[in-house]
């Protein structure tokens, strides 16, 4: 018998239990997946977006890997941390064991008055808006909303969820699993501006296609584009093709094509006579500004609080980069977040590249000083990096195993404990197991019905293990 533990649940250690039971080489394995959090799918219910409802149904196929008989969900218990257990304990208990714990952090932007209070990481937004239990339900945003106009620093998806919530009436996300704390403060919202702005120009833009238009079908929105910034980019003068390089990328194009047909009669000027405008949105109330060639160079402050960015204007360097002009432009903003990436964290215990913000390791198997260290694997951001979408875990995941099945045999000679959860618990640790998520999703189905919404996300520690426990005493 194989016995492995997969660290965390999102889609890479989902994906990591689900090739480790598909396989036929090992054909009695158990696998258990850990969580710090009382919940599992990572990302899936903590990243993506509420109104993104086809796409967090893929907790279903999730579910379905970690109900199977072979696999345990054990939720409330972190690795590496204060109150968690530490890898080198935690390697007793398994044959091996997979670090799948995603890349948690922001990345920083590194400008002055970057932490001017109303300037937040999207990371922390979006985390607030899914009811991440770190994140104090009712901490961030009543004030930050009360701004007018925001910037949001960067052009990718991340930084189109934030802004399409941003720009989305309250009433829509009410028909969503978003905490109460924070459909209110969206309700109260004022934000009648959203700038999304790039340092690079629209064919080096990371958003994808199907997420760019869904901007511009946002009731009471309007989406602005200048045709000056589309013009500076050399893909866009010669759509065939970079000058002397590759056929621009399908996604580019589309992209491109939707910018257009946006930016036509469009301008960037004062607010209230801007004559370009995504079709359909006339009556819009709130209107999102896709900025390009624009570097942020300083976060302004007014009264102790952020009062807008100054970018630097940028301009092709011929090359897919950006070189500055020596000119600059001020947004007002009393809202920045700063949407220019995630990063992974160390975890105590475990060998990290700080710079890559990632574990070293050889198709998934940790590198201790450069050795692939026995019993020890990552799959997912915190083995690649914090890109790629749901789907980009299953084949990471999927390397990892195979490296994990070659090792197998010298793996299984190793010792693991008969039953891990019952010396987790001998070690002080609370595991929240299957049957106490199930008793969470219950209460959040009957908060919801109280509130006349479908299920309402629970918003921290003490309401979801309070939940838990119902069920697991
Ligand atoms: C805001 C946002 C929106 C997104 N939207 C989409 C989308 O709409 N469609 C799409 O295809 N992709 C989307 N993605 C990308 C997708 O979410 C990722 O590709 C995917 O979640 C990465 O999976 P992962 O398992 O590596 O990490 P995660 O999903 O982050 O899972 C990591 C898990 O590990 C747990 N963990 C962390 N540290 C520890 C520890 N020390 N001990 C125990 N457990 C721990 C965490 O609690 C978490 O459950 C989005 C990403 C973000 C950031
Ligand atoms: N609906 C979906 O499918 C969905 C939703 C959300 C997230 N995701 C996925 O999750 C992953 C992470 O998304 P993400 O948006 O966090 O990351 P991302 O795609 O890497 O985009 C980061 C953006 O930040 C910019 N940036 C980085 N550093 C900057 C700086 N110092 N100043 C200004 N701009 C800076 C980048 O510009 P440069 O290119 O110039 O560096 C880029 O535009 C992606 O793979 C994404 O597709 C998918």
């Amino acid at each position: 018998m194989l016995s492995v533990a997969v660290v965390g649940s999102g889609p890479s250690g989902v994906y990591t239990a689900q090739a480790l039971l598909q396989q036929s080489l090992v054909p009695d394995v158990r696998v258990q997946v850990l969580d710090r959090l009382p919940t599992p799918y990572g990302l899936v219910r903590y990243g993506v977006a509420p109104d993104h409802e086809k796409i967090k149904s893929l907790q279903n196929s999730l579910r379905a890997v970690l109900e199977d008989e072979r696999v345990t969900f054990v939720g409330n218990v972190g690795v590496g941390g204060a109150d968690g257990v530490s890898p080198a304990r935690l390697a007793e208990l398994y044959h091996a064991v997979v670090y799948c714990v995603g890349a948690s952090a922001d990345r920083a932007l590194a400008v002055p008055g970057e932490g001017l209070p109303g300037s937040y990481s999207a990371t922390r937004f979006v985390s607030w808006y899914s009811a991440h239990p770190d994140i104090g339900a009712d901490s961030f945003a009543r004030d930050a909303l009360a701004a007018r106009s925001a910037v949001v620093i960067g052009v990718g998806n991340v930084a189109v969820d934030v802004a399409r919530i941003l720009a989305r009436g309250a009433g829509e996300l009410r028909r969503t699993d978003v905490p109460r704390a924070a459909l209110r403060a969206l309700e109260e919202s004022r934000v009648r501006e959203v700038h999304i702005v790039g340092r690079r120009g629209p064919s080096q833009a990371r958003f994808t296609t199907k997420e760019l238009r869904e901007l511009g079908a946002l009731p009471g929105a309007r989406v602005v584009v200048d045709p000056t910034e589309l013009a500076l980019d050399p893909a866009y003068a010669a759509p065939d093709g970079l000058p002397g390089a590759l056929p621009l990328p399908a996604v580019v194009r589309r992209n491109l094509e939707v910018l257009r047909g946006w930016s036509v009669g469009g301008g960037v000027g004062a607010a209230g006579d801007m004559p370009g405008g995504a079709p359909g949105s006339a009556d819009a109330g709130r209107r999102i500004r896709l900025r390009f060639f624009l570097r942020p160079v300083e976060l302004l402050e007014r009264g102790g609080r952020v009062a807008g960015v100054r970018f630097a204007r940028t301009a092709p360097d011929g090359a897919g980069g950006v070189r500055d002009t020596g000119r600059y432009e001020d947004v007002e903003a009393q809202l920045v977040l700063r949407a220019v990436g995630y990063r992974g964290v160390e975890l105590p215990g475990l060998p990290f590249d700080p710079v890559r913000g990632t574990v070293p390791h050889a198709a998934g198997r940790v590198l201790r000083g450069g050795v692939p260290s026995p019993g020890e694997y990552v799959a997912g951001w915190i083995k690649r990096g914090p890109t790629g979408v749901i789907g980009s875990n299953r084949s990471c995941a999927k390397e990892t195993v195979a490296s994990l099945l070659a090792d197998a045999a010298a793996l299984t000679r190793r010792t693991a404990a008969d039953d891990p959860l019952a010396v987790l618990r001998e070690w002080g640790l609370r595991p929240v197991e299957w049957a106490g998520w199930l008793s969470i999703e219950r209460a959040e189905a009957e908060l919801g019905r109280s509130l006349g919404r479908g299920p309402v996300k629970i918003p921290d520690w003490a309401g979801l293990l309070a939940a838990a426990r119902d069920e697991n005493g």
